[in-house]
């Protein structure tokens, strides 16, 4: 370890290693100021992004109608599909599994009530002009590439580090993709913006968080050369 660290590492670390999935402790009673969602955001752009075109938009939502609604619609693209999946994990005796699923359902049920909710879009025109061909549905190609989410989930998980260093908590959730345009419908979001993840933003209630359990990573490194 370098001498001396430009960092507190202790800290960097805690923050590494804490900030995680925040479903049943969200604050959902205490409001959230629009000037730490705006902070974090322009902390998140500092993530890398291809070309440095930062061809992302982030739409933030803490308009109570306008929560409910994509509350509802991520309800319905959640519900049915994780509780097959709970089932499957209750018949295999996965207990873990069945825990982080029953967490799912907690969310889908209580995601209208968090008080900001924030759709990173990913501007698939915008990337079609610097990639110098056509994305997106009924174009050359049917959506997101890899390359693409690879320039904005940076950008996300750096938002998520900076909600939590300000003592807030989310977690990234996907499960509405499944219905795109149902949910740019609700909030006007042009059919050219994939959207990428949605994030609930909240204060987090209770006490501090410890890390969730990992695997030891000496198991998925490979020092020079796979060898089977
Ligand atoms: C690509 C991706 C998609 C995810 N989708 C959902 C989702 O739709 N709903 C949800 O509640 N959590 C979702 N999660 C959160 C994961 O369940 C969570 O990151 C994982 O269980 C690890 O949680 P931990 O860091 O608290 O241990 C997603 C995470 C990722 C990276």
């Amino acid at each position: 370890m370098a001498a001396n660290p430009p960092f507190d590492l202790a800290e960097i670390d805690r923050l590494l290693m804490t900030t995680k999935a925040v479903r049943r402790r969200l604050d959902l009673d205490r409001p959230v100021d629009r000037d730490v969602v705006v902070d974090c955001i322009r902390l998140a752009s500092y993530a890398p992004n291809a070309s440095n075109a930062q061809e992302w938009h982030w739409v933030v939502v803490d308009d109570p109608d306008q929560r409910r609604a994509v509350g509802e619609q991520y309800r319905r693209t959640t519900e049915a599909v994780v509780s097959t999946m709970l089932a499957a994990k209750e018949a295999a005796g996965d207990e873990a599994g069945a825990r982080i699923s029953r967490s799912i359902l907690y969310l889908a049920a209580h995601m209208g009530e968090v008080p900001v909710l924030v759709i990173p879009c990913y501007d698939l025109e915008a990337a079609a002009g610097r990639y110098g061909r056509l994305i997106g549905a009924d174009r050359e190609t049917t959506g997101m590439e890899p390359g693409m989410y690879a320039s904005i989930y940076p950008a996300v998980w750096s938002f998520l580090l900076a909600l939590r260093s300000r003592g807030l908590g989310s977690v990234l959730t996907t499960a509405h993709q499944s219905d795109q345009p149902a949910m740019a419908e609700i909030l006007g979001i042009p059919d050219t913006w994939d959207q990428t993840a949605l994030l609930p933003v909240a204060h987090t209630t209770g006490g501090d968080f410890v890390p969730s359990p990992r695997a030891a990573v000496e198991e998925s490194i490979v020092w020079n050369r796979y060898e089977r």
